[in-house]
């Protein structure tokens, strides 16, 4: 059960909000406000935090949570915006004056109120705020002053707190302890996130469904998800554990080489199989996107049944997690987005998924307690069908794969060399339709690629990357290099509405 609702105001440090929770022992699940409202008709948190935002609450269109955090009945505490959001339900007035501005450190005087229970009586606080309180609802108590104003810098009215700075990072000196008082003092939230007794539990748990004496395959891509589940599982399986890696030809370039060394870093047993042939011919014609999962899983699941066969296993472990059951629809009242091809996968051998109720950044989480080197712990994800779903609009083909293949890695390269850091997953594109350029005064007829960088934690939500505009010409023009490339398109769409892949 997830015990704490961060509402997803638009903040840059919403994450960070998320990470400070769970320092504190309790896991947090992020949404939009679009979301959250559906989400509370099925769950009660006891407790509600409502983040920051790059917007203003003077916006017309200013981002709002919605209605139903007023019917949960636990407390709420707002930060930054989600506290000046509050100050206008409530009929205060929030205004936009240059003395009142404060950026980055000052200096906070705390009141008497549980939620600074044991902070000492001043303390530096870190505030970006442009909006602050013109007029405090009559309801609600100023309990904390900050700046040379003396301005409002925190407040409560009954179960709901306002905090004009973020107590999420660390500047703020005794943010830890304000969300320690938040979630335990005032919410009564149980510690549910303390990761050794997490992979402990995945190990019992494995033991008693699997036994002791059975062999097991584990469907192993090199990622963050394999590699925990590989890494929690080898001191109990050891040699009866043994890494499949299924190359269909949809991997990037370099990549069996970087999954053998992750393999090798987690201590795990690999056998790589080939199943290039089988898959282009499997995917013949087939243009829609569902169509092409179904075949993937499908070629996929015959690899692993084979492999399954030779080692004499009973048991197939995967790396699923919740967003891939969620997508596919397979959780509760969720609808179908797409179907990935682990909670589908059938064959003659039982299935197990120990991570599937969890979300990429606990198992980021995971990685970090188990001491797996940041080159994994931070892995972007790949889908697992890869590069055929990055082939879009027409049949995948050997030729259309190798030039998306050859496009991924010069825009990866391209970012690499600049350091950027942000990009939480990068898909490079091959569109099926044929477009017109001229190159050396000559009329080329090739296809478009499109380039695709999101900012995401969970990659339920991300926000399109915006590249600096020098990376954007070098990209360009490394890629029409490429005889049959004439265009680069950029996408930078949010997810919601669009997905992170095209397909
Ligand atoms: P979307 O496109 O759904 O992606 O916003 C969310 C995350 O899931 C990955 N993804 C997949 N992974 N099989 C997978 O194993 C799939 O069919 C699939 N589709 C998307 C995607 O790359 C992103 O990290």
């Amino acid at each position: 059960m997830i015990q704490v609702l961060i509402v997803d105001l638009g903040s840059q440090y919403t994450s960070l909000i998320a990470r400070a929770v769970r320092e504190q022992g309790v896991r947090a699940e992020i949404l939009p406000p679009q979301q959250a409202g559906s989400w509370l008709e099925n769950h009660k948190p006891k407790a509600i935090i409502l983040s920051g935002s790059y917007a203003s609450v003077r916006q017309t269109d200013a981002p709002e949570p919605p209605q139903e955090i007023f019917e949960a009945g636990c407390p709420i505490l707002g930060i930054c915006y989600g506290a000046q959001w509050l100050v206008k339900s409530f009929g205060g007035d929030v205004i936009s004056s240059a003395e009142k501005k404060e950026y980055g450190r000052t200096e906070a005087a705390f009141g008497e109120d549980v939620i600074f229970q044991d902070c000492p009586g001043k303390s530096v606080v870190w505030a970006s705020h442009g909006d602050s309180i013109g007029k405090l609802p009559s309801v609600f108590s100023a309990i904390a002053r900050s700046g040379e104003n003396s301005q409002a810098a925190a407040f409560r009215a009954g179960s709901f707190w306002g905090v004009m700075f973020h107590p999420e990072v660390s500047h703020t000196s005794s943010g830890s302890l304000i969300l320690r008082n938040f979630l335990f003092h005032i919410s009564g939230c149980l510690k549910d996130w303390m990761p050794d007794d997490i992979i402990g539990g995945i190990q019992k748990a494995a033991l008693d469904t699997i036994g002791k004496d059975a062999r097991i395959i584990i469907g192993y891509s090199g990622g963050v998800d394999s590699s925990v589940l590989a890494k929690i599982l080898l001191p109990v399986f050891r040699d009866r554990l043994m890494g499949i890696c299924v190359n269909a030809g949809n991997l990037r370039e370099g990549e069996i080489d970087d999954i053998k060394v992750s393999a090798e870093i987690i201590g795990l047993n690999l056998k790589i199989i080939d199943a290039q042939a089988s898959l282009l011919s499997a995917l013949a014609d087939i243009i829609d996107a569902e169509e092409k999962r179904k075949i993937f899983s499908l070629v996929y699941g015959q690899s692993l049944q084979k492999a399954v066969d030779d080692f004499g296993a009973a048991w197939l472990l995967q790396g699923t997690i919740n967003p891939d059951v969620i997508e596919t629809g397979h959780s509760g009242g969720a609808a179908k987005i797409k179907t990935h091809h682990n909670p589908v996968l059938e064959g003659k051998f039982r299935r197990y998924d120990p991570l599937k109720s969890y979300f990429k950044d606990d198992v980021r989480d995971l990685a970090r307690a188990l001491g797996l080197p940041k080159y994994i712990a931070n892995k972007e994800p790949f889908p697992g069908p890869g590069l055929i779903i990055r082939v879009v609009g027409c049949p995948v083909t050997a030729e259309k794969l190798a030039i998306v293949r050859w496009a991924d890695r010069q825009v990866r390269m391209i970012a690499q060399k600049h350091n950027l850091t942000n990009i939480s997953q990068l898909a490079v594109i091959l569109l099926g339709v044929r477009t017109v350029g001229v190159k050396g005064d000559e009329r080329v007829y090739g296809f478009p690629v499109v380039v695709r960088a999101v900012e995401t934690v969970n990659f339920m939500t991300a926000a399109g990357y915006r590249w600096p505009v020098n990376v954007c010409e070098e990209i360009e023009s490394a890629l029409t290099r490429h005889p049959d490339i004439v265009r680069v398109v950029w996408d930078s769409t949010p997810k919601p509405p669009a997905t992170i892949e095209w397909e």
